[in-house]
């Protein structure tokens, strides 16, 4: 594996690889890599000659100062699993080298009102900050395609926007979402989870199947509320949102219909850690 962590030198060196047709696929990540990452690097590898993957927390998509503070880094652990798994390249910048001009003006990307809803509205700025990190991150690769996973699916719909806009060279793939034996979504996120907490996560999972079993006869304020339950019984301290949402759009659906690809998605905290997850239906 090639570490790079110039932009302009990653640029050019990927440059002369397309010019002799080698087509490149690249994984944008945040580190602390776990087998979801990896699931979406063995689809990379599978549709492309070559895989680039970047690690970069990227600052200016936190909302929560605490919440970046704590954002676990495991950059040896992350080599290893990147070697193992046959990535070609490694991007791994300093915050100068994505935002060379400071991170005080940011681009502004209208994302219409997938901006304030879901994790949008529980996350201001959210949303900018990983437009902004992603159209660098493009401009930077160029890639012939590039792979999200489902898990943040209100990020996916916001990547294809920008990608629709600026990159449309690139295709978009996107990963079903990768879970533990017990159902709970992987994230980096759950390494901060205490053993205790770490077992009752799995409630997030039960409550989005409790939805997607019962989404035909129930009406859907009584099944949001029975999930509510679920996931407060089994330990959770807070819940955002249980939303049921049209999956094209994420736009609120308030009776089941047949017309409609639905999903149902939930945020909550357990011990501090906000998980996410969801489910199409
Ligand atoms: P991060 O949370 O590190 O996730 C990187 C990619 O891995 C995202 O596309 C995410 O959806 C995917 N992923 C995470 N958990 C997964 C799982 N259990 N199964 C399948 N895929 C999973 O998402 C980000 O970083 C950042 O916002 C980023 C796009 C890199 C921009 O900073």
């Amino acid at each position: 594996m090639i570490l790079f962590k110039k932009a302009q030198s990653l640029t050019e060196y990927l440059q002369k690889l397309k010019s002799q047709n080698v087509s490149v696929g690249f994984v944008p990540t945040m580190g602390a890599l776990h087998n979801g990452h990896i699931s979406l690097i063995k689809k990379a590898k599978k549709e492309c000659d070559i895989v680039v993957c970047s690690v970069f927390v990227n600052p200016v998509q936190f909302n929560n100062k605490t919440d970046f503070e704590k954002y676990p880094v495991t950059i040896e652990q992350d080599i290893l699993l990147l070697e193992e798994n046959k990535t070609d390249i490694l991007f791994l910048p300093s915050v100068k080298e994505i935002y060379p001009n400071g991170t005080d003006k940011l681009q502004h990307f209208d994302l219409d009102y997938l901006e304030n809803i879901l994790e949008g509205f529980y996350r201001p700025g959210h949303f900018q900050g990983v437009c902004n990190v992603v159209h660098r991150l493009l401009s930077i690769v160029e890639p012939n395609k590039i792979f999200f996973g489902q898990k943040d699916y209100q990020q996916t719909l916001v990547a294809k926007k920008i990608i629709h806009q600026f990159h449309q060279q690139t295709e978009m793939i996107v990963e079903a979402t990768l879970r533990e034996k017990d159902g709970l979504a992987m994230s980096s996120r759950n390494m901060r989870l205490s053993n205790d907490a770490r077992k009752k996560a799995t409630a997030i999972f039960k409550a989005l199947q409790y939805i997607r079993q019962n989404i035909a006869t129930k009406n859907f304020e009584e099944l949001k509320k029975e999930a509510t339950e679920i996931i407060l019984k089994n330990g959770f301290d807070k819940i955002d949102y249980i939303e049921i949402c049209d999956a094209e759009n994420l736009e609120a659906v308030n009776h089941f219909t047949k017309q409609k690809k639905l999903i149902a998605l939930i945020a909550a905290y357990i011990e501090d850690v906000r998980l996410i997850d969801n489910l199409l239906i």
